[in-house]
């Protein structure tokens, strides 16, 4: 994720429309930080630039409030970093700006560099300081002006840009340039129109105290920015784009216009899971680098793998297993951690034993990681969070890099875990010799597919709204599905008791006749999930037998497929072995409207927390 905010502007003017204090660009600065905090919290920084104090840069890790910004009276322009880590641990060093080899450049950057290594490798003269992707940008800026002295630092974020792979927004200033030059691609970026002021940065939280009229950029936009406006050139041509006027009020900004943390997650999934995957699907070669190593012949031995998880990441691990069985093809086994042993029969030194665990923190899944690590078995985490406990009791880590989440429901985490863990499927696959380059090549096209394929059933979210609206008032509701479509009904059932404290259980659909099917009415909506991967037709027949005892059925249906019967049929785009995991967000949007509708406090649902860190 990552937050970043600029700002150029007259001080004398205030640079403000709406009222908001402005004493210094580093004040500016950092307080647009601390508004941004929310996409990131384990590293802050600033660049500023003054007329004849140069460039002025200070860093650390640790939170916003933890930075001491300088003192620079005569500071024109600043840009500033909140970090959530990707590449390279939390340190003072990893922490934005980065800079260049004379300290002239400096630059902030949210998303993934996915060529840096490369990049890298070309700028063999440039002395490094930090284990980022980041830092290639400044390095490749510093020789771009050097190539071309005439080239002002827009031309030469220009030709940087075309050297680039991977997502980003990026805000660069230098040393006697009075502009801050932004670039995005893939990563968010909005401009904020200040009278004789500009700002940029990820979210309009950032600046929403001094202005509410915004551009926001679009892909491949590069922009100029001085007190007295922006120049924005898209393909070499200048470009005007539109300005909006932002009418929420400051506490709705903080959750970027949405209502609540939960719907904007759900909503930041196509973002979140295009950081999960960036850089390590190499879909033409059918391989994955999801930079993790096991020693020579451990995987090729490998008897099991037995993941180890709580709740909404239990479930994500489910749906792991079957992709580890399909197609690593090695036994795979799923245990709530409170309850796991090192069980008998099995060989601690062929056993790895995955933690999957958004925090890291989880009492109950470390205590499992724990007893493992005692029998004697390897293991390895899925996490979001870098340098979390469990990363420093496992043998080896993969993170999902799902940005921070806050609503205490699980829901980017979740699809980014499952992303994850289908990446380290498939990696495991390939070195075990039991998945061939083809087969492997068409799960990572339907990875690949999956950030757009969310993105289109966000785009029907009022059609969940109604459903929601038509449904939402059932006795109980029941969620039920196959195969990959397991896992999706029972965290479908979950994410809707959670929110809205109505009775909900999730069901392998062919269970529903031997027991459940006792509590079927009229008043007990079913959901299914009725995609690729998930035994479609078969569960159609359970869902029958729960429409002709009266029940509704709502359904999520694989594109071009039909079930006539269903009272109400969500679309999922085509995307093979991820489309339950799609289906989720259908599940996730009920869920949310339903608890909406009745006004439960979505964010923070009663007896619930964030990290459980007690056994
Ligand atoms: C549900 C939810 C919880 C967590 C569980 C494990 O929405 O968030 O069920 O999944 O507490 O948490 P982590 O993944 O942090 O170990």
């Amino acid at each position: 994720m990552c937050g970043i905010i600029g700002y150029v502007g007259e001080l004398d003017s205030g640079g403000q429309t709406d009222g908001g204090a402005v004493d210094s660009v580093g004040a500016i600065v950092h307080e647009g930080l601390r508004n941004l905090e929310y996409r990131g919290y384990d590293s802050a920084g600033v660049a500023l630039v003054g007329a004849s104090s140069g460039l002025t840069v200070a860093k650390r890790s640790g939170e916003v409030d933890g930075l001491t910004v300088p003192d620079v009276p005569d500071a024109t322009h600043g840009v500033g970093h909140t970090r959530w880590s990707t590449h390279g641990p939390p340190t003072d060093a990893n922490a934005h700006p980065h800079t260049d080899c004379a300290g002239d450049v400096a630059v902030v950057h949210n998303g993934i560099v996915e060529n840096y290594e490369a990049l890298k490798a070309e700028l063999s003269d440039h002395e490094f300081t930090s284990d980022t992707d980041t830092e290639v940008i400044p390095h490749l800026i510093e020789e771009e002006l050097a190539a071309d002295p005439d080239a002002d630092l827009l031309a030469a974020v220009r030709r940087v840009e075309d050297r680039l792979e991977g997502s980003y927004a990026i805000c660069a200033v230098r040393e006697g340039n009075d502009r801050i030059i932004v670039a995005r691609r893939g990563s968010p970026l909005v401009l904020g129109r200040g009278e004789n002021a500009s700002f940029v940065a990820s979210d309009v939280t950032a600046f929403l105290e001094h202005t509410r009229d915004v551009t926001y950029l679009e892909d491949g936009d590069v922009a100029a920015l001085s007190p007295d406006g922006v120049e924005i050139v898209a393909r070499g041509e200048p470009v005007e784009r539109e300005v909006e006027t932002v009418t929420w009020e400051a506490d709705a900004a903080e959750k970027g216009g949405y209502d609540h943390y939960m719907r904007k997650e759900i909503h930041e999934q196509p973002e979140s899971l295009r950081q999960t995957l960036a850089g390590r699907l190499d879909v033409d070669a059918g391989d994955v680098d999801l930079d993790v190593s096991f020693p020579p012949g451990f995987l090729a031995d490998l008897e099991e793998i037995r993941i180890v998880a709580c709740g909404t990441s239990y479930y994500a691990g489910r749906y792991a297993a079957r992709l580890f069985e399909d197609l690593a093809g090695v036994r795979a086994t799923v245990e709530i951690a409170s309850e796991y042993e090192f069980g008998a029969g099995r060989t601690p030194d062929r056993t790895l034993v995955v933690a999957v665990t958004q925090s890291g923190e989880t009492a109950d899944t470390l205590g499992a990681v724990r007893r493992a690590n005692a029998a004697g078995a390897r293991t390895f985490a899925v996490t979001n969070t870098l340098g979390s406990t469990v990363t420093r009791e496992v043998d080896g880590t993969a993170f999902i890099r799902a940005g921070p989440e806050i609503g205490v429901a699980a829901t980017k985490t979740f699809a980014s875990q499952v992303a994850t863990l289908a990446m380290l499927a498939v990696a495991v696959g390939r070195d075990r010799g039991a998945l061939g380059a083809a087969d492997a090549r068409s799960v990572l096209e339907d990875l690949r597919g999956l950030p757009g394929a969310v993105q289109q059933v966000l785009d029907e979210e009022e059609q969940v709204r109604e459903a929601a609206r038509e449904y939402g008032d059932g006795e109980a509701f029941f969620f039920v599905g196959r195969a990959l479509g397991v896992p999706v009904a029972l965290e479908g059932a979950l994410k809707l008791k959670e929110i809205s404290y109505d009775h909900a259980e999730g069901f392998a659909a062919g269970e529903l006749k031997h027991g459940p099917l006792a509590l079927v009415t009229p008043e007990t909506p079913v959901l299914a999930v009725l995609t690729d991967g998930a035994r479609a037709d078969e569960t159609m027949n359970n869902v029958t037998e729960a429409q002709t005892r009266g029940a509704p059925a709502l359904g999520c249906v694989s594109a071009g497929d039909e079930y006539d019967t269903l009272d109400v049929s969500f679309e999922v785009p085509d995307v093979g072995v991820v489309e339950p995991l799609v289906a989720n967000v259908y599940l996730q949007l009920f869920a949310y409207h339903v608890a909406n509708d009745k006004g439960r406090a979505i964010d923070k649902p009663r007896n619930l927390a964030k990290s459980v860190t007690v056994e």
